[in-house]
């Protein structure tokens, strides 16, 4: 059952276009990714304002299921293609903007989820000892509403080093 799923999902990874859709000749997974954590970046502006309206439920629903999902992207795309164009040269190349660009948005993009699922573990569930639990929730969910966005930022400025800038 799992070895078909993972066969299927092969088929359909395999029979997407090669070249995006964004006209910067990036490939399909660069344009996707890019759309994707744009919508991304909205819904986690739209899950702050839950919060602020003190709709903690639908907050916590929103900003989970972002931070869920992008783990997904991260392993289908981000991660195989950080390894496949960055990883062989680390850290020969980091005065080069084309690896230093995605270098410093990986490092900063591993400490966003990481912390995200240690804010998820904190608000929503009981897995974690008190030592280990913070109590001013604000504060910690604002830093990693700001270091998401640094993140995005980050990643947008690595499309531009890679599919943009090189071709002005
Ligand atoms: C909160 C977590 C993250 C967010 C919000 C995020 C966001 C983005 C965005 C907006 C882009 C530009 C679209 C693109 O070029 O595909 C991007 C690209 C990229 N990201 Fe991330 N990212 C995150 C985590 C990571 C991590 C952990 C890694 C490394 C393992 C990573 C590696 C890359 C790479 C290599 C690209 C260029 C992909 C390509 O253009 O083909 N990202 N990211």
């Amino acid at each position: 059952m799992l070895l078909t799923a993972g066969w299927s999902w092969l088929i359909v990874l395999y029979s997407l276009p090669v070249t995006g859709f964004l006209g910067t000749g990036a490939t399909f997974e660069a344009d996707a990714n890019l759309v994707v954590q744009l919508v991304m970046a909205a819904a986690l502006v739209a899950g702050a304002f839950l919060a602020k309206q003190k709709r903690y439920r639908a907050h916590g629903i929103c900003q989970t299921t972002v931070l869920l999902l992008n783990l997904w992207m991260i392993g289908l795309v981000m991660w195989p293609t950080f390894r496949r164009q960055v990883n062989p040269t680390f850290p020969k190349a980091l005065h080069r903007s084309y690896y230093a660009a995605p270098i410093a948005h990986a490092a900063l993009g591993m400490a966003a989820e990481f912390l995200g699922l240690y804010i998820v573990l904190v608000a929503g569930t009981n897995v974690l000892p008190v030592w280990l639990r913070f109590r001013n929730w604000k504060l910690w969910m604002r830093a990693e509403f700001v270091l998401w966005l640094v993140v995005v930022i980050s990643g947008i400025g690595t499309y531009y080093a890679w599919y943009i800038g090189p071709f002005r």
